[in-house]
């Protein structure tokens, strides 16, 4: 494989998305005049008597749409360079006992995603906060094959910019198009690494706290479906008689870089091709997803700007080339399946009327990765710098040592800090 070519959200190859036409202009005028860092208090513009120097720096990040139309950033193609299996008592193993098998179903399967729900279901505790727990265990196990060629001494240990899971990247891809949910995002700096971990807002733990029991049980059918469609192993089939045990998890581990961010992040992976003569890791990897069946060309619609968004981002990210979706009756049947192509989802979507673009998203985040990377400076594991955003704000952050935030846990500074053997 060719670990240095550069992604596009439509090929793999080396040229970059070239959006419409209509976005030209105002691509260019963003991209030159770094219009995107908004200052959030007039006091921080210099006075108009002296003369205009470099502006200043905001301390807050537009996520307006159209700050973001430019080219596509350069997106390496990202790279395996681990995995890691959580058993079902949320046991880490350095390992891919975890991985599943894809099995392809009939086009019209009706699985019954309700049953099992009340007698064969085990919950992952969601009150229980993994924070980065289980990356910077693989970190720790893996370091020497982390080590990079140029810098080995112990002061660097890693070398990348930044590391965190792809769900929060995911988050932030999405974010110029969110107009419901905000997000809280922690941040620290230890030993020249930017680690990136969530924090669940008020907003999100109430919503957890208060959840209907419809969604509870429409939240069963997503991992329900996964079950119909994959076996333990290359030669069995799925087994869907069996415990649904949300705290078995598979994780890719993978580097890759998004213009000069270097990154290193972990995303759980549904289940890979079983054919042995498949490409390597991320390109075997699928990924599974049910959504509600489409009778409408309003349903059509929504899917197309809220669901392939977010199908898109998760996917894109890691380099996973597919996602089956199953499409669900009112009553939870799945009445058809369908594969979508991560590469060809830009196509799919290029009738829909002002609808949202893979470069919008990508720019975004690079965006506020530098953000991050300029002010996030104290070099301290108990230093939290915690990123906010709220829909239809900017993103703002507030500096806060020796919290409740901090969430690098002594085991790992410890062991980063130790000389290299
Ligand atoms: P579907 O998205 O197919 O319904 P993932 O698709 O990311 O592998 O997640 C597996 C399943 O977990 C989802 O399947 C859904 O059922 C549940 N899930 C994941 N994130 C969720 C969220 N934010 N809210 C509700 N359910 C979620
Ligand atoms: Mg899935």
């Amino acid at each position: 494989m060719d670990r240095h070519r550069s992604r596009s959200p439509t090929t793999s190859s080396h040229h970059h998305y070239s959006p419409n036409r209509r976005g030209g202009d105002n691509r260019r005028r963003n991209h030159c005049d770094g219009a995107q860092f908004r200052p959030s208090n007039h006091h921080l513009h210099q006075s108009s008597s002296t003369p205009r120097q470099t502006p200043p720096r905001s301390q807050t990040l537009s996520t307006r749409r159209e700050v973001y139309e430019r080219d596509f950033p350069l997106y390496k193609q990202p790279v395996e360079v681990g995995c890691f299996s959580l058993d079902s008592q949320r046991r880490f193993f350095n390992d891919s006992r975890q991985m599943r098998y894809y099995v392809e179903p009939e086009r019209s399967p009706s699985f019954d995603l309700r049953d099992g729900y009340r007698e064969r279901y085990v919950k992952r505790d969601e009150n229980v906060k993994e924070k980065l727990d289980h990356i910077l265990r693989w970190i720790v196990a893996n370091r020497s094959k982390l080590k990079s060629k140029l810098t080995t001494n112990a002061s660097c240990p890693l070398d990348f910019d930044f590391v965190t899971w792809r769900g929060h990247l995911t988050k932030l891809l999405t974010t110029p198009y969110e107009t419901r949910e905000g997000w809280l995002l922690a941040v620290t700096r230890f030993n020249g690494t930017l680690y990136i971990s969530e924090v669940e807002t008020e907003a999100a733990c109430r919503e957890r706290e208060n959840r209907p029991e419809r969604n509870k049980e429409m939240m069963y059918w997503g991992y329900k479906f996964e079950q119909y469609m994959c076996a333990d192993s290359t030669n069995s089939t799925p087994d869907p008689s069996g415990v649904v045990n949300t705290n078995e998890a598979f994780c890719t581990v993978v580097q890759t870089r998004l213009t000069d961010h270097k990154l290193l992040f972990s995303g759980e992976v549904d289940c890979r091709d079983r054919d042995p003569g498949a490409p390597p890791p991320p390109a075997c990897y699928m990924e599974l997803k049910t959504s509600a069946e489409i009778c409408t060309p309003k349903q059509r619609s929504n899917f197309h700007r809220f669901k392939l968004l977010k199908w898109w981002a998760q996917s894109f990210l890691p380099g996973v080339p597919r996602v089956v979706a199953g499409f669900r009756d009112h009553d939870g049947t799945v009445v058809s399946v369908e594969t979508f192509q991560i590469s060809k989802i830009s196509q799919v979507i290029k009738n829909e009327y002002n609808c949202w673009k893979p470069t919008v998203c990508m720019n975004f985040c690079c965006d506020f990765l530098s953000f991050v990377k300029r002010e996030a400076t104290e070099d301290n594991p108990s230093v939290v710098y915690l990123f906010s955003w709220e829909p239809h704000n900017d993103v703002t952050y507030s500096v806060h040592r020796d919290s409740r935030y901090s969430f690098l846990p002594d085991w790992y500074i410890k062991e980063i800090t130790r000389s290299p053997e």
